[in-house]
């Protein structure tokens, strides 16, 4: 008896959280969490765009002007801040004017990279910036440079932007749009060291440095390719041979997707079948992003120490083999609570690399590697990627609140990762906190220090039964958002358990 009471007062004075413990320093900054973290990649790849977007006015499945009512309902209601079009590596492919004008005159091409499926071009500039309008969101602009001249890109941003009397603009009004769209975003060329021209970093920079010159317009943010996971030598080149032209690029780019097996020629696992190996291997490579992002920031503040250029993840997520039975080239996958731990790490690491990261966009928004939704036919579902988008939207905007965070390990056959990740925000007199536990076997104890009184405290959660667990068309969804009861708390305190293998968010009203 004595030493069970001796054992309980051990666990509450030392033991209980081990070295789980959270402080928050707030109102130590003024760093604002930009919405487009929370951004999205859409391309001409697959069922991403026809099928999963745009379904034509004559489709039976219920639309709007021919995009999904299901898909314009989800997407509205995630609150979507940017999407990136049209490609990803389709992009240095694809020439606008074969997008605009009567859809019956429009010239079908070969989508080279993606199937070498016919492309009939019936979704192009005027189907993708009315879409952006309707679900509200920004629209980013992908340039094609591997296949296109300076001329055509500067057709496409007076085309879209001016409200000028040119050529362009005559040609915009006679398709049938008067006014200019707003376009802050321009990405010059993708993956230019690959599929965008196969270009060494020094000749890209200086194509980049000729089209920027004329990629003009008031509050437009220019976007440079930037490596692939940890290319330190491409970051390096296109930052020296940028330098002093620094105001060309408000943005570099980073493409980083999570392989399990981190084998690009060979097997990169399933999507849904797989066990605790697979599962850790994807969390372990995914978390990797952060120390990119430390390479990169050091090497690119070397030439702008003003840190001007931010830094825009503007490809991210899990990439697994196809489904099996669905087309080489399209990239489909399935989407599980595995899916649902990597969207709730990355987001964790962008917020609290708010300072330098302007901007990151899943790839992809439909149909495509880690999408939010997936169409089949007339049905739609919501993917657990989705339920963690939306739970972490209360950061879009918010100020970052720095956090210092002590977690135990998530050990797997002599490896090791830590096992919990966080951010935490502030806006309306609210303090969110998001939390994620990699652990698939283990609920952790856990202590917040808050560091200010609040007068409530609630919690929601993202989890589900099994790791591999996923939602099915035409059944109930197994991984969504539940709430998350807190318990008991201290007035600047808070203890809780962190369910393994969950996502969750606690919001604390301020007194
Ligand atoms: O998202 C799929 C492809 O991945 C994109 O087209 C390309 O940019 C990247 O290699």
């Amino acid at each position: 008896m004595k030493s069970k009471f001796l054992a309980i007062c051990f666990l509450l004075s030392a033991g209980l959280f081990g070295q789980n413990t959270l402080s928050l320093e707030t109102g130590s900054s003024n760093i604002k969490i930009e919405k487009e973290v929370y951004g999205h990649f859409s391309e001409h790849l697959g069922t991403c765009i026809y099928e999963g977007i745009y379904v034509g006015e004559d489709s039976e499945i219920p639309n709007i002007n021919g995009y999904r009512t299901d898909v314009v309902e989800a997407l509205k209601a995630l609150k979507v801040p940017v999407l990136r079009w049209p490609g990803g590596c389709f992009a240095d492919t694809y020439h606008w004017k074969d997008g605009i004008g009567p859809k019956d005159e429009r010239p079908s091409i070969v989508n080279i990279f993606w199937g070498g499926v016919t492309e009939d071009n019936s979704f192009g500039t005027h189907e993708f910036l009315n879409f952006c309008e309707l679900i509200g969101t920004e629209p980013y602009l992908s340039i094609n440079v591997g296949s296109g001249t300076v001329q055509e890109a500067r057709d496409w941003v007076e085309y879209v932007t001016s409200n000028n009397r040119s050529p362009m603009t005559e040609l915009r009004k006679k398709n049938g749009r008067d006014k200019p769209w707003k376009v802050k975003f321009w990405g010059i060329g993708n993956e230019n060291w690959g599929c965008g021209g196969d270009m060494t970093p020094e000749y890209y920079a200086n194509i980049f440095r000729h089209y920027s010159s004329y990629i003009r317009g008031e509050g437009f943010q220019k976007i440079i390719c930037g490596p692939a996971g940890g290319d330190k030598y491409w970051t390096e080149e296109i930052m020296s041979t940028l330098k002093g032209k620094n105001h060309l690029a408000q943005g570099l780019s980073l493409h980083y997707y999570t392989l399990p097996t981190n084998d690009w020629s060979g097997s990169k696992g399933s999507s849904t079948d797989f066990g605790e190996e697979m599962w850790f291997k994807t969390l372990r490579n995914t978390m990797k992003v952060e120390e990119y992002i430390q390479q990169h920031l050091a090497i690119m503040e070397k030439y702008d120490p003003e840190k001007k250029i931010k830094l825009i993840v503007d490809e991210w997520g899990t990439w697994y083999d196809k489904l099996p039975g669905t087309k080489e080239g399209f990239l489909q996958q399935q989407n599980t609570l595995r899916d649902a731990l990597v969207a709730g790490i990355n987001l964790n690491i962008f917020n609290n690399y708010a300072e330098f990261i302007s901007m990151a966009n899943i790839a992809q928004i439909v149909n495509v590697l880690q999408s939010v939704i997936l169409t089949n036919g007339p049905q739609m579902v919501k993917t657990p990627t989705y339920h963690v988008f939306k739970l972490y939207n209360v950061h879009q905007d918010a100020t970052l609140i720095p956090l210092r965070l002590e977690s135990e390990k998530y050990e797997y056959e002599g490896e090791s990762i830590p096992a919990v990740t966080a951010s935490a925000s502030e806006k309306d007199g609210m303090i969110n906190i998001t939390i994620t536990n990699a652990n698939p076997n283990k609920d952790i104890p856990f202590k917040c220090d808050i560091g200010r009184p609040f007068k409530s405290a609630s919690g929601k959660i993202v989890s589900a039964e099994k790791m591999t667990d996923f939602n099915e068309f035409g059944e109930e969804e197994k991984v969504h958002t539940k709430d998350f009861g807190i318990g008991k708390s201290q007035s600047e305190e808070l203890n809780i358990i962190i369910p393994a293998h969950s996502i969750i968010l606690l919001q604390l009203e301020l007194e």
